[in-house]
């Protein structure tokens, strides 16, 4: 029996995990947010970590407003980065094993064949440099897991999803960029995943390192966004519109396809079709409303 500490339980892949927690009760979780366990304040990580004592860290917590980041740097990197630091210190004296969130934002986009692990990180923005300092961190662990995922989405939090939705109601029309190339990520799909790494642990065939992990296939967010127009029967028109003409604070990487060679053979995951784990997004986001 694994004793986890989930930190940032309170977002969307936290969420997600409370919702799996129940299928995996032969673990003991403690999920905790900022008012429970600011990531932080490392007495507290230690402290926390002595009482309950954990042994598996899944660390959701982070700061992911990717563009106030760029005014806002410093909050940044304490969240992503030194808080990061105090986790893997924790970690290093309870033996513990630490499992890391990352993103596809510590690549440049400058690709046109799906990124590798390997592949050189030269982030575009402030959020991927303080998420690039965070791998840094987290490797000093003796035991780290770094999933790199992208376009997370969930019926939890705010997310492209559910703004396609409320826009698809109140509007007729709407312009998305084609310009921009990845793979949307269900968060219920990794935090499959995640459990996936934490069964392997608790057998001691942790395989420790950096892995990619997005939903299969390949979409610009104009097709993501038409996707989901049509799966939930909205009229609202889609119009395709370069990344130019909608301007944002963070430049985003115009090419992000994840290459999840690794993670499939290291942990033998099953990753569902984008649109697949979609449909059962919006079936989730349809039955909480009726
Ligand atoms: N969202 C995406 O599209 C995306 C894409 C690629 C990678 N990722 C990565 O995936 C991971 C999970 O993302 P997510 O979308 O689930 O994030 P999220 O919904 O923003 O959740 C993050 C949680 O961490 C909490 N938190 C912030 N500061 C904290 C602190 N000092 N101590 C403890 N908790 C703190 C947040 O609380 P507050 O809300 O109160 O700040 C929030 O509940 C992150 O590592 C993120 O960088 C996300």
């Amino acid at each position: 029996m694994s004793h986890l500490l989930i930190t940032g339980a309170n977002g969307q892949l936290g969420n997600e995990l409370r919702k799996l927690a129940p299928v995996f009760s032969h673990h003991r979780f403690f999920f905790t947010d900022v008012a429970e366990l600011d990531i932080t304040h490392p007495d507290a990580i230690e402290a926390f970590f002595a009482d309950n004592r954990i042994n598996v860290v899944v660390n959701c917590a982070a700061y992911t407003a990717v563009d106030k980041a760029e005014s806002d740097e410093a909050t940044a990197l304490l969240i992503n980065a030194t808080a990061v630091q105090y986790l893997a210190q924790s970690c290093i004296r309870h033996q513990a094993t630490l499992v890391h969130v990352s993103t596809d934002y510590v690549y440049d986009g400058q690709a046109c064949t799906p990124y590798s692990e390997n592949h050189p990180a030269a982030p575009l923005s402030a959020y991927g440099r303080t998420k690039l300092a965070g791998e840094k961190a987290a490797l000093n662990a003796e035991k780290t897991v770094i999933l790199r995922t992208a376009w997370l989405y969930s019926a939890f939090g705010n997310n492209f999803v559910k703004t396609m939705l409320r826009l698809g109601k109140e509007k007729e029309a709407l312009n998305v960029v084609f310009d921009q190339t990845g793979a949307p990520t269900y968060a219920a799909d990794l935090a499959q995943c995640i459990m996936q790494v934490v069964e392997k642990d608790a057998k001691d065939e942790l395989v420790r390192g950096i892995f990619h992990f997005s939903n299969e296939g390949v979409c610009s967010w104009y097709d993501f966004a038409r996707e989901i127009m049509q799966m939930a029967g909205l009229t609202c028109a889609v119009h395709p519109i370069e990344s130019k003409d909608y301007p944002t604070l963070a430049a985003r990487p115009s090419y992000s396809v994840l290459n999840k060679a690794a993670v499939k053979k290291a942990y033998g995951v099953m990753i569902p079709h984008w649109r697949e784990s979609l449909g059962k997004c919006l079936d989730e986001l349809a039955a909480s409303q009726s």
